[in-house]
């Protein structure tokens, strides 16, 4: 049986990480600057980590949500007092379309309502109800199109209000600092006056942090630079630092129904030690703190390469989540980076360089990545 081939492919193999370096099956090391798309949060095959799945493979790999499991309760626990949503619930699933299908649902059970609004450019997965909120129509198939959504300029807050008003609106679904879009960062006016109008209107905010979130911005929410509290939170990606798991948290007003929500897989006893031990990381090695801190950094460091790189038009994003936006086609750029310079970078559009290393991302790292862009540029 052959793949099916969905994915374009960089021809590298790669075989090793440790911490925010790869290598591929020639044992060339590459700087990772990309993190599997924003998945290695921790950094690659940290000990503690390693060590903390090895025991909990050895015990119990698995057993389904109809016992008790108690590594999910230490998760809702611990979780809660990290990220400042003690209050909140916790349901666990395995990605980040699965987190943003059943935000959806919640808010669909919680107020009755169907109709969706969401930004332009967003990227919310690509299952149902997922897809449908994505604003990139050619990956929304037929049956996906079922009229759910209104797609709004981002921070727009006129416009979103004025959809809001009409009173029919089930959710409004917000990525604080968009991803897919190209590191595009949301207002506070803006975020701040949606959340109200929701609230004013009875529609539930969705904020989608599976990219933006998890410490990435250099707040544990991306939301929290914005001072708002949205009712439905969603993550994935760096909860499990590669292990795959997603997670929906979700306000007290919301009351849980047995069987209204379930799954097989999420919660397992695997996913949960993965988010178990990215946590003990994030506390002993202080890595929101150093997102913010290094983000700032290389966002100063890359605004000072501005000046003097006419490749690069714009700088954007916040924390370690950061794109280029260059006026040159960014695949050129990425290529040379991967096959001469040896860095992993993400892209986003045609033009935007979008940087999501490991949030252990040192200044030293920082300097050695633009050592090697203006190399690229040199050679342009
Ligand atoms: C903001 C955002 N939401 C949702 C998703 C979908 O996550 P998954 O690929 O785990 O389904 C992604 C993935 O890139 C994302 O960036």
């Amino acid at each position: 049986m052959k793949l099916f081939d969905v994915y374009p492919l960089y021809d590298v193999n790669i075989v090793k990480g440790k911490g925010v370096h790869v290598w591929d099956d020639k044992g060339q090391e590459y700087l990772d600057l990309y993190g599997g798309h924003a998945v290695i949060s921790i950094g690659h095959c940290h000990p503690h980590y390693v060590d903390m799945l090895t025991k909990q493979l050895n015990q119990l790999g698995f057993y389904s949500n109809s016992v008790i499991n108690l590594l999910q309760r230490q998760l809702a626990e611990r979780l809660g007092k990290i990220c400042g949503y003690d209050d909140y619930q916790l349901f666990l699933i395995n990605s980040g379309a699965e987190a943003n299908e059943n935000a959806l649902k919640l808010a669909s059970f919680h107020n009755g309502r169907t109709r969706v609004l969401s930004a332009e450019k967003a990227f919310h997965g690509r299952t149902s109800l997922a897809v449908e909120v994505t604003g990139n129509p050619k990956i929304v198939a037929p049956i996906n199109d079922n009229g759910h959504v209104t797609f709004l300029p981002y921070n727009d807050l006129e416009a979103w209000e004025r959809e809001l008003a009409k009173g029919d609106v089930c959710a409004c679904i917000l990525e604080c600092i968009q991803g897919v879009g190209g590191c595009n960062v949301a207002t506070k006016e803006f975020a701040q006056g949606l959340a109200k109008a929701c609230k004013k209107y009875g529609a539930v905010l969705i904020c989608d942090e599976i990219q933006c979130g998890y410490g990435r911005s250099g707040k544990f929410f991306a939301h929290q630079w914005l001072d708002i509290r949205p009712d439905l939170i969603t993550v994935a990606k760096g909860i499990g630092n590669g292990f795959p798991m997603a997670a929906v948290l979700i306000s007290p007003e919301f009351q849980p129904v047995y069987g209204q929500l379930g799954t097989t897989f999420g919660g397992n006893h695997l996913a949960c030690t993965a988010a178990l031990a990215v946590l003990d990381v994030f506390e002993q090695e202080h890595l929101v703190d150093n997102a913010h801190e290094v983000g700032e950094y290389f966002i100063d460091e890359l605004k000072q390469l501005q000046k003097t790189e006419p490749h690069i038009k714009e700088v954007r994003g916040r924390g370690l989540m950061i794109g280029l936006v260059l006026d040159v086609p960014q695949k050129e750029v990425r290529s040379k980076l991967i096959y001469e310079q040896h860095v992993f970078t993400g892209a986003a559009g045609t033009d935007v360089l979008r940087i999501l290393p490991p949030l252990c991302l040192t200044k030293a790292d920082a300097d050695d990545f633009i050592y090697r862009l203006k190399r690229v540029f040199a050679s342009m």
